[in-house]
């Protein structure tokens, strides 16, 4: 079975299209901080009215309990979404209800409603086949045809992401269609040097992608709060740092394979280390080996690569030409601990024309943003932490084979 993309649902004009879109975007007090996600769906959407398809826009947002919670709701998204599409966006205030019924019902060709989050229905994430295919049926019944466009979601195995691609016909849209060009880029043909650029907070959520890119890649660069683990694996003790004590044989193994394969691991040779979490905090630079050496002792947190780090950090990613970074190097949300990552990012936009430079979803993408660069001076900024970092380890991705992906 091929890999099924737009072309693949024929003339749509007049069809009805469901669309699935990974709109989870991040929200303070009811506004958008970062609406990359609701831009990189556009150029499917507009694909689609273009060809006077009736649009059914469909997402969640964030993680509700199976049940309507306001705090939420996609209504904030249909309005931005309206924006960037330059056309007015019927929301409805439910999924499958009468709202849904009414805005479905009054489509005409080229028009877009977005329904109301999709995990407000117990029947999406449902643990039960059958539940969630009785979910999948009350969608389905209102569409034509099924686009995936939610490239952040192919990795779970959701009604609206794998039962409904089932029940209708379906296919891939543009921007799952563009992730997988660059994904693939990086497993199958990677220019090298190719570094990988590890951070965030847990080790155990990278392990499985460690493993899978070791063979792959020449460096591998650690920072971010799961550094910690590496260094106690090294022997150093970290304070009250970030340290998962479960994990710690199984850095010793990476590290061990990563010496047999020849892959160098860079981790850091200076920390920022602070006396408590917060931007008001006490901080100082120290050697990585000497956190509990601070005039903090063993209450010392390292919340930041150093400088020292950073400046490597940044020459490795130089060197290279191909890069894929997935985590930040520090808490960057706070000024104080903000250095790390935003070297990483800089020298990240500062190879684009000349490498490949992938930054991985998530907070990755979020922090790029929040440090003011454009989309445009990266190579290509994924909108699935979670997705991308398991289409690199090689998993079986749901959303992505029920479209005939092999
Ligand atoms: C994400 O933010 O990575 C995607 O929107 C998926 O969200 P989830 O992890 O809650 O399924």
């Amino acid at each position: 079975m091929s890999f099924r993309t737009l072309e693949s649902l024929g003339d749509l004009r007049g069809k009805t299209v469901l669309v699935r879109c990974d709109l989870n975007v991040p929200l303070k007090d009811g506004t958008i901080t970062d609406d990359g996600r609701i831009r990189a769906s556009v150029p499917t959407l507009t694909a689609l009215t273009t060809s006077g398809a009736r649009v059914i826009v469909i997402s969640h947002l964030g993680r509700p309990d199976g049940a309507p919670d306001a705090k939420y709701s996609l209504a904030p998204v249909a309005t931005r979404l309206g924006e960037l599409l330059g056309t007015s966006v019927v929301f409805a205030s439910d999924t499958v209800g009468q709202s849904a019924d009414d805005a479905v019902a009054g489509l005409g060709d080229g028009d877009v409603v977005l329904l109301e989050n999709l995990r407000f229905n117990p029947g999406e994430t449902s643990k039960d086949d059958a539940e969630r295919r009785e979910f999948a049926g009350r969608l389905g019944r209102y569409a034509d045809a099924f686009v995936s466009d939610g490239f952040g979601v192919v990795h779970r195995k959701q009604a609206s992401v794998y039962e409904v691609a089932e029940l209708l016909p379906s296919a891939a849209g543009l921007l799952i269609q563009a992730e997988l060009e660059v994904l693939e880029r990086l497993t199958r043909t990677p220019e090298q040097p190719y570094t990988v650029v590890l951070g965030g907070s847990k080790v155990s959520d990278k392990l499985a992608v460690i493993g899978a890119l070791l063979p792959k890649v020449n460096t591998l660069l650690v920072g971010g709060g799961m550094v910690f683990t590496f260094l106690a694996a090294l022997g150093h003790t970290v304070g009250s740092s970030l340290l998962e004590t479960d994990q710690l044989d199984a850095v010793r193994g990476y590290l061990a394979q990563a010496e047999e394969l020849g892959v160098e691991i860079v981790l850091p040779t200076d920390i920022v280390v602070a006396s408590k979490f917060g931007a008001d905090a006490d901080f100082v630079t120290t050697a990585a080996d000497s956190i509990e050496e601070t005039a903090f002792g063993a209450s010392g947190l390292g919340l930041d690569i150093g400088p020292e780090t950073a400046a490597r950090f940044a020459e490795v990613i130089a060197a290279s030409k191909t890069v894929f970074w997935n985590g930040p190097m520090g808490v960057f949300e706070l000024e104080p601990f903000a250095a790390g990552t935003k070297a990483v990012a800089s020298a990240l936009a500062d190879i684009n024309g000349t490498a490949l430079g992938v930054v991985g979803g998530g907070d990755s993408a979020a922090a790029v943003r929040a440090f003011g660069f454009a989309d445009d001076r990266f190579g290509h900024i994924s909108t699935g932490g979670g997705a991308s970092l398991e289409f690199l380890e090689g998993k079986h991705l749901p959303g992505l084979e029920v479209l005939g992906w092999q």
